[in-house]
C-alpha cells in the first residue's frame, strides 16, 4: 500500500494544477457514475416513458433537479477538462518516447468521453435531443460503404425508435463506463510505469526535487475536486438543466442543435453540402484523429518545449483557432 501511494510526484507537478487534470477527470467519472445511478432509479428508457420520467425527476422529486442537474454540467466538465489534460500532456511534450502508448490510451479516453455526450443527449427523449441524434446517425450513414450498416447499427433499425434508445442507454450506462473504468486502469498503469514528463526548463543542478504522492500531491487534487464540485453544484442551481419539448417524430420543422462541445462539428457540415459530405462526414474526422494516433510517431525529436517545435504547435494553435471560430458561428 505504502509503494502504490507513497510514490514521488515531482514538484514541478505538484505545483501545477494542469497536472492535476488527469485525477480530477476520474473523480468527475466517479460523480458521473453516482447520479446516473441515482436518475437510473427514476429513468425508463422506452419512448413512452422517458420523457416523462425526466420531467418528474426535474420537476417533482426532491433533489431530482440537483442530481440531474450535477450529472448534466459534470459531463460539460468532463469535455473541458479532457481537452485542458489532453493540451498538457501536448505541451509537456508526454506524448514523446517513452509515452507514446499512454498518448495512445488517452486518445481512445477521449473517444470514450464524447461518446458519453453524444449518447446521453437522446435519453430524456426530448425535441433536442431526438432530432440532433437523427442527424448524429445520419453522419454515420454518410460513410461510404458502411454507412447504412453503422447508421442501422446505431439505431437498431431503418429509424429511429425504441431499439435506439435502449441501444443508446446500455452503451451509455453499461458499456461505456465498464470500457472507461478498464482503459484508465491501463493509462495509470502507464503513467506509474514511466513517471510523469519532466519539467520543460530545469532549475538548479541535480535531480529534481519530489513529494509523496499521498499525503502532500494528494491533498492538492482533492482541494481542486472539492471546489469543481462545489461548482457544479452551483452551477446546477443557477442553471437547471435542460428539457426541451417531448420529442415528435413529425416535426420536421425542428432545427436540430447539439450540445455545445458538438457545434463546431455541426457547423463544419454545412460547409460540405451535397457531394461533398463526406470530407466533413469522414475525411476531417479522420484527419483529425489521425493527427492525433500519429503524432507520437511523426514528432520523433527529443525536443519538448512547444516553442522549439513550430510544426506541431502551429498544427495545434490551428485546430484551437478552428473549433472556436466554427463553435462561435454554429451558436449563432
Ligand atoms: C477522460 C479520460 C482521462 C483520464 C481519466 C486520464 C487520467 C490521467 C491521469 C490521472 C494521469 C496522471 C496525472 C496527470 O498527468 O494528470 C494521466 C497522464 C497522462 N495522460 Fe491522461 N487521462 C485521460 C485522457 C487523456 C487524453 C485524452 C490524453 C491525450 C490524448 C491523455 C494523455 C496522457 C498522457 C500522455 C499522460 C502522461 C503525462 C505525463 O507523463 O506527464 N490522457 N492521465
Amino acid at each position: 500500500m505504502q509503494k502504490i501511494f507513497r510514490y514521488p510526484v515531482p514538484a514541478h507537478a505538484h505545483h501545477n494544477p494542469l497536472f492535476s487534470m488527469g485525477s480530477l477527470l476520474m473523480v468527475l467519472f466517479v460523480v458521473q457514475a453516482l447520479t446516473g445511478s441515482l436518475m437510473a432509479f427514476y429513468y425508463d428508457p422506452s419512448p413512452d416513458g422517458a420523457y416523462s420520467s425526466v420531467d418528474y425527476m426535474q420537476f417533482i422529486l426532491p433533489f431530482g433537479w440537483l442530481v440531474r442537474g450535477v450529472h448534466h454540467w459534470a459531463a460539460s466538465a468532463m469535455v473541458v477538462i479532457v481537452v485542458l489534460h489532453l493540451l498538457r500532456t501536448y505541451l509537456y511534450g508526454a506524448y514523446k518516447k517513452p509515452r507514446e502508448l499512454t498518448w495512445l490510451v488517452g486518445v481512445v479516453l477521449l473517444l470514450i468521453t464524447v461518446s458519453f455526450g453524444f449518447t446521453g443527449y437522446l435519453l430524456p427523449w426530448d425535441q433536442k435531443g431526438y432530432w440532433a441524434t437523427q442527424v448524429g446517425t445520419e453522419i454515420a450513414g454518410s460513410v461510404p460503404a458502411i454507412g447504412s450498416a453503422l447508421r442501422n447499427l446505431m439505431r437498431g433499425g431503418e429509424d429511429m425508435g425504441i431499439a435506439t434508445l435502449t441501444r443508446f442507454y446500455s452503451v451509455h450506462m453499461l458499456f461505456l463506463p465498464g470500457a472507461f473504468m478498464v482503459i484508465v486502469l491501463g493509462h495509470l498503469a502507464l503513467m506509474r510505469r514511466h513517471g510523469l514528463a519532466p519539467a520543460l526548463v530545469r532549475r538548479g543542478h541535480g535531480p529534481e526535487k519530489t513529494v509523496p504522492f499521498y499525503p502532500t500531491h494528494l491533498a492538492i487534487e482533492a482541494g481542486i475536486a472539492l471546489v469543481v464540485i462545489i461548482g457544479l453544484v452551483v452551477a446546477a442551481n443557477l442553471v437547471p438543466a435542460p428539457l426541451d419539448l417531448r420529442a415528435d417524430p413529425t416535426d420536421t420543422t425542428f432545427v436540430p442543435r447539439p450540445d455545445w462541445y458538438f457545434l463546431f462539428y455541426f457547423q463544419l457540415l454545412t460547409y460540405f453540402p451535397g457531394g461533398l459530405e463526406a470530407i466533413g462526414t469522414v475525411a476531417i474526422p479522420l484527419f483529425f484523429f489521425g493527427s492525433l494516433v500519429l503524432l507520437p510517431f511523426v514528432d520523433r525529436r527529443a525536443e519538448r518545449r512547444p516553442w522549439r517545435k513550430p510544426i506541431t504547435s502551429s498544427a495545434f494553435v490551428l485546430y484551437a483557432v478552428a473549433v472556436i471560430v466554427l463553435t462561435i458561428r454554429g451558436s449563432g
